[in-house]
C-alpha cells in the first residue's frame, strides 16, 4: 500500500467519500421545527450515554456545513454521505411536511454539488420521530408506511440534483440492538418485538424503494447493511452452529429477503416469532435494487451461548488479536471476504463500502496536530483488502469512511472518535487528523494513476 501500487485496481471514476449521520453530528435539535426523535429520547434518559451524552449540539453541523464542506474539499473527496432527519422533514412522523427541515438539505445538496462532492443520501438513519415511537414504532407496520410517505417528501424535494439514495441504515441496530438487547433507542429488550421491527423495517426499505423511485426518476436505490464474517471459535458442534445462527442473525436475515429468497428458515426457528406478515409483503421487500452499501467494522468469532439472546451465540475475546478503541477486532480480510461473498452469492453489480473506519482515543500534540498512525493503517489495510476484492471481481464503485468528523457515537456519547477530522467540542474547532492528510494522499494517488 505505501507505495499505492493496490489502488490501481479500483475503478477510475472511484467514489472517495466520507459518511455522517443527522443525529451524530447535527445539532440544533429544536430549531426550525425539528421534534424529538427516540434518540432524543433516549439519550436524556439517565444512565443510557455513556457521560449522559446526548445529541443536542453534536458537531453544530447544522450551523457549520459550510466548513464542513470545505473540510470534505480540502480532503480532497469527491462524494459523501449524509442522512436526513425525519423529525425534521416530517415532525409528526406522519402528516404534514416541515418545508424548513428540508430547506437545510437544500442548501447542503446545493452547496455539496457547487463544491464537486457527489451527495449519496441515506433516508432513516435511526432517528424515527418519537411521535411515531408513542404509537408503537417499528413493531407496528404502520410505520413502514410513514417511512415511504416521508421518504417520497425527501426525494420530490432533493431528487433533481441527489442521483444516489440509501432507504435504511444497518436495520439490524435498529431492530436487534434497539429492541432486543436495549443498548440503543428505543431500548426495548423483546425479541418479538425486534422480529416485529425486523420485519417492518425490510416492509419500510420496499416500500420507500419505490417511492423514491416514484418521486425521483432515474435515482439509484440502494440499502445499507452492516455485515459481519462469522466463523465458530472452536471446531464443537455447538460453537460451529452458533457461527451458522450468528451468520443468520447478522447477514442472512437482511440480505435474503431483499434478494427475493424469503426470511432464512433456520432462523425463523431460532427466534420462534411468526412474521406479521401479509400477502404480497415479500414482493415488496424483494424490490430490485441499483446498490448495495456494506458497513464493515470487525469480524465475528463465536461461541454457543444457550442462556444468552437470540441467537444463542456470543461473541468470543480472542487474546492477542489487534483491536481498535472500541475494543473491536482488527480484520481487513473480512471487508474482502464480505464484498466477494456479496458479489458472488447475492449477485451484487454494484457495490460501495458505505462505512468502514476505527475509533481510537486520540492525542492532540501541543502544535495541535493528531498523529493517529493506528487510524490510518486501519484505512490503508481496508483499502488494500477492498482493492484485492475488485481485483477479484467484485463491483466495487465507492469507499465512505466513516466518519468525516468525530461524532456523536450513540451509547458510547463523544468518547470514541470515529473522524478523520477532529473536533474540540467546548470551541468547534475542526482539526484534519494524519489519517485524514493519509487519505487526501492515497485519493491523490488513485487519480495521478489514470
Ligand atoms: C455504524 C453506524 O451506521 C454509525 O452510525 C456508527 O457511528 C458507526 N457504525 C460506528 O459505530
Amino acid at each position: 500500500m505505501t507505495e499505492f501500487t493496490d489502488l490501481a485496481a479500483l475503478p477510475q471514476d472511484f467514489a472517495w467519500g466520507t459518511a455522517t449521520s443527522a443525529y451524530q453530528i447535527e445539532g440544533a435539535v429544536a430549531e426550525d421545527g425539528r421534534s424529538p426523535s427516540i434518540w432524543d429520547t433516549f439519550s436524556h434518559t439517565p444512565g443510557k450515554i455513556e457521560g449522559d451524552d446526548h445529541g443536542d449540539v453534536a458537531c453544530d453541523h447544522y450551523h457549520r456545513w459550510r466548513e464542513d464542506i470545505a473540510l470534505m474539499k480540502r480532503l480532497g473527496t469527491n462524494a459523501y454521505r449524509l442522512s436526513v432527519a425525519w423529525p425534521r422533514v416530517v415532525p409528526g412522523g406522519d402528516g404534514a411536511v416541515n418545508a424548513k427541515g428540508l430547506d437545510f438539505y437544500d442548501q447542503l445538496v446545493d452547496g455539496l454539488l457547487d463544491a464537486g462532492i457527489t451527495p449519496s443520501v441515506t433516508v432513516y438513519h435511526w432517528d424515527l420521530p418519537q411521535a411515531l415511537q408513542d404509537r408503537g414504532g417499528w413493531p407496528e407496520r404502520d410505520t413502514a408506511h410513514h417511512l415511504a410517505a416521508y421518504a417520497s417528501a425527501v426525494a420530490e424535494r432533493l431528487g433533481d440534483r441527489v442521483k444516489h439514495w440509501a432507504t435504511l441504515n444497518e436495520p439490524l441496530c435498529s431492530a436487534w440492538i434497539g429492541h432486543l438487547e436495549g443498548r440503543m433507542a428505543p431500548g426495548a429488550t423483546d425479541l418479538t418485538a425486534a422480529v416485529r421491527a425486523s420485519y417492518h423495517l425490510l416492509l419500510g426499505h420496499g416500500l420507500a424503494a419505490g417511492a423514491i423511485r416514484a418521486a425521483a426518476p432515474g435515482a439509484q436505490v440502494g440499502i445499507v447493511n452492516n455485515l459481519s464474517t462469522v466463523a465458530p471459535a472452536s471446531d464443537r458442534d455447538e460453537d460451529v452452529a452458533a457461527a451458522r445462527r450468528m451468520d443468520g442473525h447478522t447477514n442472512r436475515w437482511w440480505l435474503d429477503p431483499v434478494h427475493g429468497r424469503g426470511f432464512p428458515a433456520d432462523m425463523l426457528e431460532v427466534y420462534g416469532v411468526e412474521l406479521p406478515e401479509l400477502p404480497g409483503d415479500m414482493e415488496t421487500i424483494a424490490a430490485p435494487l441499483d446498490w448495495l452499501g456494506l458497513n464493515y467494522y470487525f469480524p465475528a468469532v463465536v461461541t454457543d451461548d444457550p442462556t444468552g439472546p437470540a441467537p444463542f451465540a456470543r461473541q468470543v475475546e480472542r487474546p492477542g488479536v489487534p483491536r481498535t478503541g472500541m475494543d473491536w477486532e482488527i480484520d481487513a480480510n473480512g471487508i474482502e471476504a464480505l464484498l466477494l461473498r456479496l458479489t458472488d452469492e447475492y449477485g451484487a453489480r454494484r457495490l460501495y463500502v458505505t462505512e468502514n473506519g476505527s475509533a481510537y482515543p486520540d492525542v492532540v500534540r501541543a502544535d495541535g496536530s493528531i498523529d493517529d498512525r493506528e487510524r490510518a493503517g486501519y484505512l490503508e489495510e481496508h483499502l488494500a483488502a477492498c482493492a484485492r476484492a475488485v481485483r477479484k471481481g467484485a463491483p466495487l464503485a465507492g469507499y465512505f469512511a466513516w466518519s468525516l468528523l468525530d461524532n456523536f457515537e450513540w451509547a458510547y456519547g463523544y468518547d470514541k472518535r470515529f473522524g478523520l477530522v477532529h473536533v474540540d467540542y467546548a470551541t468547534q474547532r475542526r482539526t484534519i487528523k494524519g489519517s485524514g492528510h493519509r487519505y487526501t494522499d492515497i485519493i491523490r494517488a488513485h487519480r495521478e494513476m489514470r
